[in-house]
């Protein structure tokens, strides 16, 4: 059902200069072929405070003509700074990019991944190219080639599978040259990132799917299909199964709904069975109408993205197998859709959760946490992890609250958050705490069950639903990530266009790669 339609293809369609004069050579060749055949764009990276514009040999011929563009339209190399020509340059060329990288010193990965984003974006104006050539031969970009080129295809993401007018479009490919470091490392490094795109990829593609396609059934077998592939184990829970667990919490929210509930669980063994498993929860109510406690019709469209959190863990799992990081993670979503309907729960409905706690559900759109009160209790007790992460747009609190530029952490460890908030620093996923503390707690207390789905007076929403949360956590080191506000953007970034965002795969994946390294 999904299809991969990543305008930028794989690493074969990259193809890397050395400085070994013979592979050169060989490779100038058959470069100077592909831009005569081939090639419609040329994009030049410059750093701001470095004069030398890389031009490579087979274009030395129009050296002076590359360099006077530059001056003469004040072009510096400033972060952020991009120019485009449209041009009838040589016999296909139809355009010629500048893209700035900042000050050489101060260029990161991040950085550069913008840079490479930002070319994309050049590529993708006005007039299409079908092929475009990426020079890069800075030595200062050694350590970052692979990240222009990683920054270039996450901006290539595209969901128009359903736009008729996009049916037959040609994907763009990219040959990046390169004079510096060797080809092999280059290629490596760009391969790992490619996998991490391609986890990305997935979790878009997912977030972006209508609820009439993607349903807790049709999500189940995607999974499925998608994580056995790539190396990872996959077990599917059933209405039934839930049943006899004990899950009335989370099967109180899809009741309403003639789509079966699932929950999906996934592990990756990338080591040794005996150390503890980092377990990452998802919430993914496929679409969140609210139920009984209806919402309004403006906007309810948005909550197709309700399942992004789930659609992260299933990203990043797929992610950490594809490159088979040596760590053990488990991956545990709970798949849901909330609907009105004459089955559908009521408003002071009690449910008993799998934890053997009773709730009081006095508003059935507070969905979410009563899906993953089950997901966690059961990640908790048959897994032991070491950490425990879930991720889920939980509250419209959390927009209130940071707006699109943080997702909200709560945490009952402190060493966590913190590697967590470092992990969001260097993805530039970042996050940003909220507390958690017993006067919150006492505000989830329930006069005729053991806890109730909102709190009982007006306050912070994306704290006391956090609150809530902790009561079925145990001792284990924990942290929620409510993503409400990251995972759907109406803008865009420089490497992300706007639509779903993925958030966390990168985040945590970093964060895995962190704990291990
Ligand atoms: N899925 C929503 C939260 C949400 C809102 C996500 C906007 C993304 C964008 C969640 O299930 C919900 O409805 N939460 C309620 C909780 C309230 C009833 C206590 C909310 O935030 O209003
Ligand atoms: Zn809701
Ligand atoms: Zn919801």
């Amino acid at each position: 059902m999904l299809r991969n339609r990543n305008r930028l293809q794989s690493s074969d369609d990259f193809l890397i200069l050395t400085k070994n004069e013979q592979i050169r050579k060989k490779m100038e060749r058959l470069f100077r072929e592909e831009i005569e055949l081939q090639t419609q764009a040329l994009v030049f990276f410059l750093f701001e405070d470095s004069d030398n514009c890389y031009i490579p040999e087979i274009l030395k011929d129009n050296k002076n003509f590359i360099q006077e563009l530059i001056k003469a339209n004040n072009f510096q190399g400033k972060k952020g700074e991009s120019l485009t020509f449209f041009t009838s340059y040589f016999n296909s060329i139809k355009k010629i990019i500048f893209v700035g990288l900042g000050k050489k010193d101060e260029c990161d990965q991040l950085n550069s991944q913008n840079a490479g984003g930002q070319a994309y974006s050049q590529l993708n104006q006005k007039q299409n190219v079908k092929h475009a050539t990426l020079y890069l031969a800075d030595p200062g970009l050694k350590e970052l080639t692979h990240h222009i080129a990683y920054g270039a295809l996450l901006k290539s993401f595209a969901f128009d599978k359903y736009q008729n007018k996009h049916k037959n479009k040609e994907p763009l490919s990219l040959s990046i040259i390169t004079t510096k470091g060797s080809t092999g490392t280059v290629e490596n490094k760009f391969q790992k990132l490619e996998a991490v795109a391609a986890g990305i990829s997935l979790a878009k593609n997912l977030v972006s799917e209508p609820p009439n396609i993607l349903y807790p059934e049709s999500f189940a077998q995607i999974i499925d299909e998608k994580l056995t592939e790539a190396g990872a184990k996959v077990k599917i829970l059933g209405e039934q199964e839930m049943q006899s667990l004990g899950m009335g919490a989370l099967l109180g929210v899809g009741q309403g709904s003639i789509r079966e509930s699932k929950l999906a669980v996934m592990s990756w063994q990338g080591t040794d069975t005996s150390v503890q498993p980092i377990a990452f929860v998802g919430k993914g109510v496929t679409f969140d109408s609210g139920g009984i406690s209806i919402k309004p019709a403006n906007g309810m469209e948005d909550m197709k993205y309700d399942m992004a959190g789930a659609a992260t863990v299933v990203g990043l799992i797929y992610a950490l197998a594809l490159n088979k990081i040596k760590v053990n993670a488990v991956g545990v979503v709970g798949l849901v859709e909330n609907m009105p309907s004459d089955n559908a729960q009521r408003p002071s409905d009690i449910v008993t959760s799998m934890s053997g706690k009773t709730i009081e559900v006095i508003n059935t759109d507070a969905e979410g946490r009563l899906v993953l009160a089950d997901a966690l209790y059961y990640t908790q007790s048959k897994f032991n992890p070491k950490y425990t992460i879930d991720l889920a747009t939980l509250t419209g609190a959390a927009i209130v609250a940071l707006g699109g530029q943080y997702a909200a952490l709560l945490s009952n460890n402190d060493g966590l958050a913190d590697q967590l908030a470092k992990s969001g620093k260097e993805t530039g996923e970042t996050l940003w705490r909220l507390p958690l503390n017993p006067h919150y707690d006492k505000l989830m207390d329930s006069e005729v069950a053991d806890v109730r789905n909102t709190s009982s007076k007006r306050g912070p929403g994306t704290i006391t639903a956090a609150q809530f949360l902790q009561r079925f956590v145990n001792k284990t080191p924990w942290a929620h990530l409510d993503i409400a506000a990251v995972a759907w953007s109406k803008e865009g970034t420089d490497t992300c266009s706007k639509g779903a965002t993925a958030f966390g795969v990168e985040l945590l994946y970093n964060f895995v790669n962190n704990l291990i390294n």
